[in-house]
């Protein structure tokens, strides 16, 4: 029974994506493939490749397949800077109000600048100044002669992302959240965030240590002492700037991956984007992006390929070797794809417990859950 169950497949869209999107999609479906894991993927386009095959940067079939599915795993998207079309992640994080985003940092390769991190940072992802109020003023003849763009936090948005990083951390054994904001300068838009978060977080204070830093200093202890922090809990875009700070904490964007989380819907990625100055030459990390398939397999309570698939990549990278050019060796993305699929195909030992796999991120909450899954998954929704 157990058997026949577990090889109910569950359907997701697949985005290969832009630069080395493509590259690093082709390697993590090879991985899962020789993992067995259960998705049957429905490849859709967005980004630059679907503006130049559609016409449309966001196709409404690639809507409509992320809508049936309530589940997608992502290549990066380029977005073009100052003009063109708007970021499509955000579009995408909108049109699924995918409000959580969790991106966890965890060491994996030792012998880096620092050791043993273990932190997972909870940005809100759909308020502040991602709303894209954003506006050129002409003066005399300059029509770029001023810029004003302008942030939207509420109440409601605030409580729910901060509920759901408690619930995270309680979930995940964690034992403090530091609440990150401006308050003492954006008094209104990130005073809002605080206040909120500090009022939920008393329905937690018997659980969780709750405190609170200002994102200068923050940004600032990451580097001189980041074993303090545990949850951070943050805004949009001091969300999206810490997190890039403590991927570099971690061995850098290759190492990083994160989950979109919604009610209805889940979106997996890496942090990082489409890197356009290596796409083609064959040398890509498909590593943030098998972490993020991971977080997936966790979320569809697969956490046994989950784990399986961590400790393919710790002992590939730490024991075996195989790195890429932004780890410090010499392995082209294939070799470590194959690599990887040595590894998982050997079984071998499990990763040391202090050695950090990413934690395997149980789903929180609020989080979406396949539409169409095994019996196994459905039970937990
Ligand atoms: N979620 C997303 O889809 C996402 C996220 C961030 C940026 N972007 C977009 O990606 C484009 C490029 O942005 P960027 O250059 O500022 O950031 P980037 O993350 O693409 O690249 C930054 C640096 O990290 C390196 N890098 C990134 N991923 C790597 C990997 N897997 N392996 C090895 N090296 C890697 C790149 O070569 C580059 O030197 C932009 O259009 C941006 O808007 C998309």
């Amino acid at each position: 029974m157990a058997k026949t169950t577990r090889k109910a497949l569950i359907p997701a869209t697949l985005i290969p994506g832009d630069g080395i999107g493509p590259e690093i999609v082709k390697a993590t479906l090879a991985i899962l493939d020789a993992l067995g894991a259960p998705f049957a993927w429905d490849v859709q386009s967005a980004g630059m490749a679907a503006l130049k095959d559609h016409l449309d940067p966001l196709p409404e079939a690639t809507l409509t397949s992320i809508r049936r599915n309530g589940l997608a795993l992502k290549g990066p998207l380029t977005t073009p800077v100052g003009g063109g079309f708007r970021s499509i992640n955000v579009r995408l994080r909108e049109e699924f109000k995918l409000f959580g985003n969790v991106r966890p940092g965890k060491t994996v390769i030792p012998g880096g600048r620092y050791e043993d991190i273990d932190l997972v940072l909870i940005r809100e992802n759909l308020e502040g100044l991602y709303v894209g109020f954003d506006h050129y003023i002409p003066i005399d003849n300059d029509p770029h002669g001023a810029a004003i763009s302008s942030g939207v936090n509420t109440r409601a948005g605030s409580r729910r992302i901060s509920r759901f990083a408690f619930e995270y951390a309680v979930r995940n054994g964690r034992k403090k959240v530091t609440i990150v904001h401006k308050a003492n300068i954006l008094k209104a838009l990130t005073g809002i965030f605080l206040e909120t978060a500090l009022e939920i977080g008393k329905e937690y204070q018997d659980r969780l240590q709750i405190e609170e830093r200002i994102v200068d200093a923050c940004a600032m202890q990451l580097v001189m002492n980041p074993w303090q922090f545990d949850v951070i809990l943050t805004t949009n875009l001091f969300g999206d700037i810490l997190s890039d700070e403590i991927a570099g904490l971690v061995g850098g964007l290759g190492m990083a991956p994160g989950a979109n989380i919604g009610e209805h819907a889940a979106i997996f990625e890496a942090v990082h984007g489409s890197a356009p100055d290596i796409a083609g030459r064959g040398i890509a990390n498909p590593i943030a992006l098998l972490y993020a398939a991971a977080m997936m397999l966790d979320h569809v309570d697969r956490q046994d390929l989950a784990t399986r698939l961590r400790d393919a990549i710790h002992n590939t990278t730490v024991i075996d070797n195989v790195r890429t050019g932004d780890l410090g060796g010499k392995a082209t993305t294939v070799e470590i794809t194959e690599a990887i699929i040595r590894r998982i195909k050997q079984g071998g030992d499990p990763a040391p417990a202090k050695a950090a796999k990413p934690a395997a991120e149980a789903a929180p909450a609020a989080a979406a859950k396949p539409k169409a899954a095994s019996p196994r998954s459905r039970k937990s929704s």
